[in-house]
């Protein structure tokens, strides 16, 4: 069954067994420094998630303990614990940049990818997608993890045209890294449209089936053996040090079928059929016969480890989903057809927006996804209602996610923050709101604002919402705070959401604070919305539970993109 979890990522890979799928392509967070996502709560794992920006602090330190130990008596750990040892030498010693960033980076990147090498079957492969910030690290890592001699590729992907980095060549690519597990290995060649250029300048001929270049009949050496070293039609090949040699079937064109005995023939007497068929050259001049290659009858040109046929997602791309580091589809489409086949389990631990689990599911591949933030399953799973009809629980499960009110008390049951903050993300974003930095304790989680037309006035004005959420039994005080926070930041609307019921003393202070008008409406200042099971069995309901105006009217299915801001956008990565 395909699935995807939220959740961190190491954990999750500790739960799965051995040799469970038999690809990865993955594109975890970089190391590059970008803080390309400044609105998410202060949760470490969740920040880190997005910020891609790494400290050599006590969690980092942690993870290297936890390597070591588990290098006594695990192999890979063993190689992955020595590897970053000998990196701890070259960064400790590094006069400038910040090592620490990089050791934290690696401390955090080993144990995954140390997981990612047990849950491959002995056939499979990864793929890893980086960019040389930290690739010529991870390398290093993956050669540990991996073995040397696993090493396939290193491609590189042209992800943009342009780049002015001062007084350096313009950083435009970023790196693939691609190893197998074993010497036997998945692999299916690629191959693309001919370059037109290439097609002009090879394929010079043409007759009525179309344009053709000319190919060999001989193959080097001279031979005694039958027929291929004798003349055939006055030619004779071993003048030249050459002997006759027939291309196979596949180069032939469709129309032309070969008799029943063809493969049983004579070279001289298959070189007879060829002409018959038209599919011999007679230069004009002497010189010696070749075989008609037809554009027709060419797979295309086999492709390379330099990808520079694969653009990346323009602002108004059609499969943009407005998730900051979403890649493209044909590149992720191009790695799995390479390296897996049909019914195959597909896994990306760091899936984002699900670029790998689109392309896996449209290629027949079983998948696996992993993220750490739920914000991640909007947009992922409107793209695989979109385009292949699949919805959650019937055609795919979720794990790590609330569905129903078990499971959000299940999240919650541990008093785990983390899980804490991805509720509390999940709850504000179902109501279009943004989650706020100060999550958990400024007595606001969610933030929003709408512009609101006014006819009367023929102007436009901001309305600013905010969202509180309380996943303990609620209290008064709570809720006369929230009304403080809401006048501290001149909000129109504040809403209060709750898993548990609120009290009549509670609405009443509600009641006190008046209401919002537009339009001649009027609207609730302070609202409740309490979370039940009939939101999980139709989330539209929200639009009725909550008053707010039209223009401010709650899409559940929202794409993620309502969750960046403008000013928040052109921070992000490609
Ligand atoms: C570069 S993005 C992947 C984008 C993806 N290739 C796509 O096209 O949408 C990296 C993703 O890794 C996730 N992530 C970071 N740390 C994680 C962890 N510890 N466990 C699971 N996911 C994590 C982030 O939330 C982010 O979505």
């Amino acid at each position: 069954m395909n699935k995807l979890y939220f959740g961190d990522n190491l954990e999750i890979l500790r739960e799965m067994e051995d040799e469970r799928v038999h690809l990865i392509c993955t594109d975890p967070p970089f190391n590059s420094g970008r803080n390309y996502n400044t609105f998410l709560g202060d949760s470490l794992a969740q920040k880190k998630a997005f910020t891609d920006t790494w400290t050599w602090d006590t969690t980092a330190q942690h993870a290297r303990a936890d390597i070591e130990s588990r290098a006594i008596a695990n192999d890979t750990y063993k190689a992955l614990n020595t590897c970053l040892k000998g990196y701890d030498m070259v960064l400790l010693n590094a006069v400038s940049g910040d090592s620490g960033a990089m050791r934290a980076y690696l401390a955090f990147m080993g144990p995954r990818l140390a997981e990612m090498h047990r849950v491959l079957t002995k056939k499979g492969s990864i793929y890893l997608h980086c960019d040389p910030t930290a690739s010529h690290y991870l390398k290093g890592v993956m050669d540990a993890i991996f073995d040397v001699e696993h090493f396939r590729n290193e491609i590189i992907w042209q992800r943009t045209n342009a780049h002015n980095d001062g007084k350096q060549y313009g950083r435009v690519h970023d790196t693939i890294l691609f190893y197998s597990k074993s010497s036997k290995t998945v692999w299916n060649p690629i191959y693309t449209e001919h370059d037109p250029e290439y097609v002009k300048k090879f394929y010079r001929h043409h007759d009525e089936r179309g344009l053709y270049r000319v190919g060999d009949l001989y193959a080097p050496g001279v031979t005694q053996e039958g027929e291929s070293g004798k003349p055939w039609r006055g030619i004779n090949p071993s003048k030249v040090g050459r002997h006759w040699s027939t291309p196979r079937r596949e180069a032939w064109p469709e129309d032309v079928k070969p008799p029943e005995n063809y493969e049983l023939l004579s070279v001289h007497k298959k070189l007879d059929v060829l002409d018959e068929n038209g599919l011999i050259y007679w230069p004009p001049k002497g010189s010696v016969p070749g075989f008609k290659r037809y554009l027709s009858t060419s797979k295309g040109s086999r492709v390379h480890d330099v990808v520079t046929d694969i653009n990346p997602l323009s602002g108004n791309a059609k499969e943009r989903l407005g998730y900051p580091t979403q890649k493209p589809l044909a590149l992720y489409e191009r790695l799995i057809r390479a390296s897996s086949n049909e019914g195959d389990i597909v896994l990306d631990p760091f899936c984002g927006c699900g670029t790998t689990i689109d392309a896996a599911h449209t290629l027949n591949r079983q998948w696996l996804g992993i993220d750490i933030t739920i914000l991640a399953l909007d947009p992922m799973r409107q793209r695989l209602a979109d385009r292949h009809g699949l919805e959650p629980s019937i055609d795919y499960q979720i794990e790590g996610y609330p569905t129903n009110m078990q499971e959000v008390h299940r999240l919650l049951k541990d008093g785990d923050k983390r899980k804490y903050h991805d509720f509390s993300n999940w709850a504000v974003t179902r109501l279009g709101l943004r989650p706020t930095k100060d999550v958990g304790d400024g007595g606001l989680d969610g933030i929003g604002h709408v512009t609101l037309w006014n006819p009367q006035q023929m102007k436009e004005t901001d309305a600013r919402i905010l969202a509180e959420v309380k996943t303990g039994k609620p209290n008064i005080t709570q809720v006369r705070a929230f009304c403080h926070v809401m006048e501290e930041h001149k909000a129109e609307v504040g809403i209060f959401i709750t898993i548990a019921p609120v009290s009549p003393k509670m609405r009443q202070v509600a009641e006190n604070t008046g209401n919002f008008e537009h339009n001649n409406k009027t609207y609730p200042r302070l609202q409740f919305w309490q979370l039940d099971d009939e939101y999980f069995k139709n989330p539209d309901i929200i639009n009725t539970l909550v008053r707010l105006p039209d223009a401010w009217r709650i899409r559940p299915t929202q794409k993620s993109a309502r969750h960046f801001t403008d000013q928040q956008l052109p921070l992000l990565r490609e």
